[in-house]
């Protein structure tokens, strides 16, 4: 069956010190409270609420979920409350979790969860996570050797209300639970503000639910750092270099080389076909599909494009264009906004090409400009050659056929047609059409070719 879940998010982020909200940070392309709700989607809990501010409120629509605001950030305890309200009550398990712990996975919260069911005498199954000291997680109390109860857990106590003794435990509190509803909703109202920072701890709820007479179960998780929080920016960036290497090692393991994943970063929905050679300095984003044995990087951007089998981009930016196979681009090219490009197409450096359609076999090797523009197959476009395709005001189309040579350094002033078979001279400004075979050149460039007699 599916559960419910509240994720907190209202908190102010402060340690962030950020005009943003500091859920909306992004890890990887993607917004932390992303991560959040992907992990939890991911383990069948469709039916989610999370507590936003009033700032916050309006820029989550984006992600698709039900908000609920809290107006007065008084503390997790009293967000919780906030979103009981809102639910309508019902039986059974409601996972809790905090919107700054972008690292989390599904395993995780099926864990969880599971072991609140496992015991219907279960209030609240916490995950805990052994870390690295100092810390400033809220530490789990455990009854010590000697008592009854031994080893279990008695309360949680935060880092900025510890006694040293107490600092010195290794064991965290994760800030995900499984609670059940009926006992939640029964301590919640009870938790009290007589604290270090004045606010309604949610972590409270343990000690009330074990004085009420309920079990609280521990799950241990295997890698602390499954549950780091973000806090501040420090720790932004230790999750987004966790992120983007487990990113990179699902292609690594499908069979892509990635040479250095530390400096490659990568977006979810990234396909990367096998035995893609990926070089360092490179990072690929949004919904772009690598094709079969490419190599691409050291040093490029590719971003929502479509790159075919067998091409080599280097040290070259690529936005939003499909590239046929076995092209070759770079050192040093930029593609944009919206290029379709042929099969073995050779874009060399300082090339730029926007929104152009560029057939099978076009070179253009050196220094050049194709803007709205269609180009035919095998055309050679010289270097320094340019579409002007602005006349101030709006932008015209440049037609190029098929087998056509633009000379070095041509100037095309747009709308203009260059037939199939044609060719322009070194220099040259092309203001009239260029009918098919025939030779332009100068300034403004004319027919050098011979007239028939009598015409
Ligand atoms: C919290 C836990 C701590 C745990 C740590 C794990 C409490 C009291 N402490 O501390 O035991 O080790 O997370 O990361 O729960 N929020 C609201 N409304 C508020 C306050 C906070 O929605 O009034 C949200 C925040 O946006 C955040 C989450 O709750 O996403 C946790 O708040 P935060 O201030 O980050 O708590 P920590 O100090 O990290
Ligand atoms: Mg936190």
């Amino acid at each position: 069956m599916s559960a419910r879940a509240i994720v907190l998010a209202a908190g102010k982020g402060t340690r962030m010190k950020s005009a943003r909200p500091k859920v909306l940070h992004e890890l990887c392309g993607r917004p932390m409270l992303w991560w959040v709700l992907e992990a939890l989607r991911g383990a069948d809990v469709d039916d989610i609420v999370v507590v936003t501010n009033d700032e916050l409120d309006p820029q989550v629509a984006p992600l698709g979920v039900r908000t609920v605001v809290q107006r007065e950030q008084l503390g997790t305890g009293h967000a919780v409350r906030i979103a009981l309200d809102e639910l309508e009550a019902r039986d059974g398990t409601l996972i809790v979790a905090y919107g700054d712990m972008p690292l989390v996975d599904p395993e995780t919260f099926r864990a969880v969860r599971a072991a609140r069911e496992r015991d219907p005498r279960c209030a609240i199954a916490l995950v805990t996570a052994r870390m690295p000291l100092p810390s400033s997680f809220g530490r789990v109390l455990r009854a010590d050797a000697a008592a009854k109860d031994a080893g279990s857990v008695l309360r949680i106590v935060e880092a900025k209300d510890c006694t040293p003794e107490q600092l010195a435990v290794d064991e965290m509190n994760a800030g995900i639970y499984a609670f059940d509803e009926a006992a939640l909703r029964e301590v919640a109202p009870r938790i009290g503000n007589a604290n270090a920072q004045g606010e309604y701890y949610l972590t409270d709820a343990i000690e009330l639910a074990i004085e009420a007479g309920r079990v609280v179960v521990p799950v241990g998780v295997a890698d602390y750092r499954t549950v780091l929080g973000v806090n501040d920016r420090v720790e932004l960036a230790d999750a987004y270099a966790l992120l983007n290497r487990r990113l990179c090692e699902e292609h690594m393991r499908a069979g892509v080389t990635i040479c250095d994943p530390a400096t490659t970063y990568l977006t979810p929905g990234v396909q990367i076909g096998r035995d893609a050679v990926i070089y360092p300095g490179t990072s690929i984003a949004g919904p772009t599909r690598i094709g079969e044995g490419s190599a691409i990087g050291p040093r490029s951007r590719i971003a929502d494009s479509v790159i075919g089998a067998g091409c080599n981009i280097r040290e070259s930016v690529v936005l939003s264009t499909r590239v046929g196979d076995d092209v070759r681009v770079g050192p040093f090219a930029h593609l944009r906004d919206g290029n379709v490009i042929g099969d073995r197409v050779r874009i060399g450096n300082f090339v730029e090409f926007k929104n152009a359609q560029i057939g099978d076999d076009v070179k253009a090797n050196h220094l050049a400009y194709i803007g709205d523009a269609t180009v035919g197959d095998r055309t050679n476009y010289g270097a320094g050659a340019i579409t002007c395709n602005y006349d101030g005001v709006k932008k015209n189309r440049t037609e190029i056929g098929q087998d056509v040579f633009v000379g070095t350094n041509s100037s095309l002033v747009a709308p203009i047609t260059l037939g199939d078979g044609s060719m322009t001279g070194a220099g040259s400004v092309v203001i009239r059409d260029v009918p098919p075979g025939d030779r332009h050149v100068g300034n403004p460039a004319r027919s050098i070719a011979k007239k028939p007699a009598g015409t």
